[in-house]
């Protein structure tokens, strides 16, 4: 059973598996990312339901641009569709929704489409939903450093202001994103057991969940399972 009062404030997902999804149903590879897109739907939708604060998804790395310039085209008309199909039920459900890395090398069309739907749920203050696109957990990592270091050589700064609390200002999910809060939860589908660069330093002390199913079947009851097994987790930080 869930325990309502112990609801993680921030899970964060590896959508893995959509590939082999598509494979096992035989249609092409993006038929299997459109699946993946409705699930997350439903998942922003529960997780929102539940209480959770924030929901970060890892929808594009910076490693994805190896994929062919098929599947990566059709993942970003995916997004156009996402908005389109959930930007109303965002909005009916108080939802924030963010991105996270830097989406300007995206086409024209779906910046513009998630320029919209970022400005018409800015004000929205229920759970905020995070995309994480074109994001690199090393890169964010090395843009801090780099902000820093610019900071210390103009002289703003100190050496002991080199501290974690500003270092984590400057990620993706720092200030500008108005300060997610490290994940409690970090779910992985479709088997695979790794982090493959998704927000390193802010999962120093998460727990993981892992689940062998794959990303286009994952529902609102696999979400409940997840959270059921992170609630059986006793989390000491470091501590006894
Ligand atoms: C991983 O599965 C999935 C991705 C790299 C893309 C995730 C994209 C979506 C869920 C589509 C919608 C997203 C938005 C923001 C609208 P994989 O292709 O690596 O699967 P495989 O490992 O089985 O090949």
């Amino acid at each position: 059973m869930l325990d309502m009062n112990r609801i993680p404030k921030h899970i964060a997902i590896i959508m893995d598996g959509n590939g082999r999804w598509a494979k096992k149903h035989k249609v092409p590879r993006v038929a299997g990312h459109n699946a993946g897109m409705k699930s997350m739907k439903e998942i922003v939708r529960h997780a929102s339901d539940l209480g959770v604060h924030d929901l970060t998804v890892y929808a594009f790395s910076t490693e994805n641009w190896k994929r062919t310039e098929e599947e990566i085209g059709g993942i970003f008309k995916l997004i156009i569709k996402y908005v389109d199909l959930d930007l109303d039920e965002l909005n009916a459900h108080n939802v924030k929704m963010q991105i996270l890395g830097d989406y300007s090398p995206l086409p024209k069309a779906s910046i513009e489409k998630i320029e919209e739907a970022v400005g018409k749920t800015k004000d929205n203050t229920g759970m905020r939903f995070n995309i994480a696109l074109n994001y690199g957990g090393r890169l964010e990592i090395l843009e801090s450093a780099k902000e820093l270091a610019k900071q210390y050589k103009e002289g703003l700064i100190s050496l002991d202001d080199f501290s974690e609390e500003n270092f984590a200002k400057y990620l993706t999910t720092g200030d500008t994103a108005g300060n997610l809060g490290d994940p409690d939860l970090i779910i992985r589908t479709s088997g695979e057991e790794r982090l493959s660069n998704f927000l390193l330093w802010q999962a120093a002390y998460s727990e993981f969940v892992f689940t062998d199913v794959l990303w286009p079947d994952f529902t609102p009851e696999e979400l409940e399972k997840c959270i059921e097994e992170y609630q059986s987790r006793d989390r000491r930080y470091g501590g006894r």
